[in-house]
């Protein structure tokens, strides 16, 4: 079973409060995402939404981008939080933390209305690498 652990449940609820920051005008889909750093620190972030739609970020990799500037590297888990019963990071989100977590990041969301942990190796079997 994936069913989310206390840490996962609270950094989830990190999650739930970024929501309230993000940018989603167009959609009114508000993500919140908070990603722990390997140090215990956790960074947060929410979509941001563009007129031009395709510019959009996603809460996943706002939080990754945000937490790269402040110089982190090195990840332990992400929690995704939204508005609906089912919340999966996008393909997109799951190839860009790729680059910065291996196979058995821990990766928590809403999945019918239950907080699930998978694995970004569940999540994102056969990732590209260079
Ligand atoms: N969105 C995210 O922030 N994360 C995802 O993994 C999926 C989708 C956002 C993008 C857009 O602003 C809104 O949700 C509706 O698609």
């Amino acid at each position: 079973m994936h069913t989310a652990d206390p840490d996962a449940r609270a950094l989830h609820a990190l999650a739930e409060t970024a929501r309230e920051r993000a940018y989603a005008p167009y959609s009114a889909f508000t993500v919140g995402a908070a990603l722990r750093t390997t140090d215990g620190t956790v960074v947060t972030g929410g979509n941001v939404e563009n007129g031009s739609y395709g510019m959009t970020i996603c809460a996943e990799r706002s939080a990754i981008v945000r937490a790269l500037a402040q110089g982190y590297r090195t990840f332990s888990a992400i929690a995704v939080a939204g508005p609906a019963a089912s919340v999966p990071p996008c393909g997109a989100c799951r190839q860009f933390l790729a680059e910065f977590a291996d196979g058995g990041f821990p990766v928590t969301f809403p999945r019918d209305g239950e907080l699930v942990t998978l694995t970004l190796d569940e999540l994102l079997p056969e990732r590209f690498a260079l």
